[in-house]
């Protein structure tokens, strides 16, 4: 359903890879509510991922860039507005890697080098992308900015790995950064604790399968999809949600407020 929620709202998106991508339904539903934006991802995943179909259907253009690199992030943020026509009114980064994660090494027996790389692309380019847009003044003034995370932040999922670190990173960024963009710019800064979600960075961890479904035993309204996520995230690039900034927001249907659950705990008895 559309309501026009983000009609004339100009932005960027991280991170479609492929149809299950949270950006990539994210995109499908500014789109439909009236945004109009320009889809980038890394160069090596454009090959990869099929970020051209979105691009065709959302009317949108690709800009390749490394969140990592700052570089790349000037190009396209100057290009953005080129060719949107002015400041941006929300951004979307949807990033996440770690090579220890993807090679299977353990938490407790880290490749610093992969550490580092993961780090940098998970956590560090959300810092990069901030600032960056904070020193073009790219930004219109009540705009918003959005992350991903997930509740690893605060809670030990020991498959994690060295994401957990990655994520507290981030959301420490997304509040220290929404303080001084709320009181340079009055643009919002928030991160949303999504639950786990089939894609393809969620099912590079092991034992992702396990843990969903244990999450989805949890959670009194169940796990929350890509797609629902996409939605809360339209709310929070809305002008409805002026005032909210410097938060971490679960996204999870209950799950991180729940001890127990009747039906985990029949599995034990
Ligand atoms: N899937 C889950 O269970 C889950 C749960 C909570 C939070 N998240 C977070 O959601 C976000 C999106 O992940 P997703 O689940 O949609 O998976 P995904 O694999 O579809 O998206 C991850 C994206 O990061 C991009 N990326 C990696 N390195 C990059 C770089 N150097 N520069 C630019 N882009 C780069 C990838 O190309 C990919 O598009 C991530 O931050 C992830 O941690 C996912």
């Amino acid at each position: 359903m559309a309501y026009n929620l983000l009609k004339g709202k100009r932005g960027i998106i991280f991170g479609a890879l492929d149809e299950n991508s949270i950006a990539w339904k994210t995109a499908e539903k500014v789109h439909e509510e009236g945004g109009s934006f320009v889809l980038t991802n890394a160069p090596i995943a454009m090959r990869m991922g099929s970020i051209n179909q979105l691009a065709e259907k959302t009317n949108a253009k690709v800009i390749p860039a490394d969140a990592t690199n700052v570089e790349d992030l000037e190009k396209l943020i100057d290009e953005a507005q080129e060719i949107l026509g002015g400041k941006l009114d929300f951004v979307l980064h949807s990033i996440g890697m770690s090579i220890n994660v993807r090679k299977g090494r353990k938490y407790t027996d880290q490749n610093y080098d992969w550490t580092h790389k993961g780090l940098d692309v998970s956590a560090m380019s959300f810092h990069k992308l901030m600032q960056t847009l904070h020193k073009k003044d790219a930004m219109n003034e009540w705009g918003s900015i959005v992350a991903l995370t997930y509740m690893a932040a605060q809670r030990v999922f020991p498959d994690y790995n060295d994401m957990a670190d990655n994520k507290a990173f981030l959301e420490s960024i997304a509040r220290s950064f929404g303080y001084f963009y709320g009181k340079d710019k009055k643009v919002r800064v928030n991160t949303i604790s999504q639950s786990p979600t089939p894609t393809t960075a969620g099912k590079g961890v092991k034992g992702f399968d396990g843990f969903i479904a244990y999450a989805e035993k949890m959670s009194p309204l169940g796990n929350a999809t890509a797609d629902e996520c996409a939605d809360y995230t339209l709310t929070l690039f809305s002008d409805l949600t002026k005032k909210v900034t410097m938060q971490n927001l679960f996204h999870d249907g209950g799950f991180s407020n729940v001890g127990v659950s009747q039906e985990v705990m029949e599995s034990f008895q």
